[in-house]
């Protein structure tokens, strides 16, 4: 193990990823792989806190994999593998789960949000946060690539691992979030106060990293903006705003620099040229996918032996948190 800092992040196999999924998160992991342990996951025991389809959830899986590998991720330089293949991660939500209040989780905006009207609501769904403060205290992971929806998230974690601390002696690292400059809250293309979301009933609301060029340009000219008809970055415009948002974390470019390029041009040529970007940066992206994703047996080489690597480390740290608590090791 080198003495870099840990980076961990994860992605629920729970639908096709979408552009918010790629800006706020994947794109970024790849680029830290020079200069953090990085680990990365794929977590298929949170996917299940909403119903899945068994084979579904199976092709799923696999197609993060393929796309943890698309984006640039290197298997040599970090640690890729699927959470049900290394249980301590429930074993270690289980300690947690017994010093977590009932009251912090049902606050929790995604639970909420999630529950809805919901008349079923199962105690996975609650639990989730919990598992999720497991991933990554299990891997003494300093920061945490995500995007802005997962904030509540992280500082549950740190909640409970200063808990665990205090009451046990110092074990876990506080981890901190690692925000995207840009595009950490993608839009809905068509209700642009509305996070976009692989979820939405309205498919022209959200682009899938695998959406074909076509689809992609005719998702952007439907995508709605106002009746002011000017290109300015204000809350008041939010389709305007997200639009030059998704441009500018494609294209690199800066807001202020896109803001003079379009002053007094109209909507039409700006969501034109958004798509333009967003194939030019995923473009790529999908192509790779496509190549990796028929070969079964790379994959499975893959998350075997990143499942093993895991394993031990999260190991180290789980017959810690045993020993502190007070059951006998095995
Ligand atoms: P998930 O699978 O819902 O989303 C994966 C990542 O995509 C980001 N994201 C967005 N970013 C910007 N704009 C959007 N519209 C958008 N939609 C999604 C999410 O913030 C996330 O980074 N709880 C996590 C999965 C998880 C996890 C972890 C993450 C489980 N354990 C441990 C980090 C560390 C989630 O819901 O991801």
């Amino acid at each position: 193990m080198s003495d870099k800092k840990i980076v961990y992040s994860g992605i629920q196999p729970s639908g096709n990823l979408t552009l918010g999924n790629y800006i706020g998160a994947l794109r970024n992991f790849p680029k830290l792989q020079e200069d953090y342990d990085c680990i990365y996951c794929i977590v298929d025991m949170h996917a299940i806190t909403v119903p899945q389809e068994p084979k579904v959830l199976r092709a799923h899986t696999l197609d993060i994999l393929a796309l943890y590998l698309a984006v640039g991720i290197d298997p040599e330089k970090s640690i890729l593998y699927i959470q049900s293949h290394v249980p301590q991660h429930v074993e270690l939500m289980w300690l947690l789960n017994t010093m977590t209040g009932l009251g912090q989780l049902q606050r929790m905006t995604q639970f909420k949000a999630k529950a809805g009207d919901n008349k079923e609501v199962y105690a996975g769904l609650l639990n989730y946060p919990v598992l999720m403060a497991a991933d990554i205290l299990l891997y003494g992971s300093h920061y945490v690539p995500v995007g802005d929806d997962q904030k509540q998230h992280i500082e549950m974690t740190r909640d409970l691992a200063e808990r665990f601390n205090s009451r046990y002696s110092d074990t876990f690292v506080l981890p901190e979030m690692l925000k995207t400059k840009v595009g950490g809250r993608v839009m809905s293309l068509q209700e642009p106060t509305k996070k976009m979301s692989k979820s939405d009933p309205d498919a022209n609301g959200y682009v899938l990293i695998l959406d074909d060029d076509a689809t992609i340009r005719r998702k952007f000219k439907r995508a709605v903006t106002d009746s002011q008809g000017k290109i300015a970055y204000n809350d008041d415009q939010p389709g305007i705003k997200n639009l030059l948002d998704i441009y500018s974390a494609c294209s690199g470019k800066s807001i202020e620099d896109l803001l003079k390029a379009y002053e007094g041009k109209g909507y039409g040529v700006l969501k034109e040229d958004v798509a333009e970007a967003v194939i030019q940066e995923i473009g790529p992206v999908r192509e790779r996918f496509h190549e990796i994703r028929g070969n079964k047996a790379y994959l499975e080489e893959v998350y075997t032996s990143g499942a093993q690597k895991a394993a031990y480390r999260a190991n180290k740290i789980l017959r810690k948190c045993y020993k502190k608590m007070g059951f006998i090791p095995r």
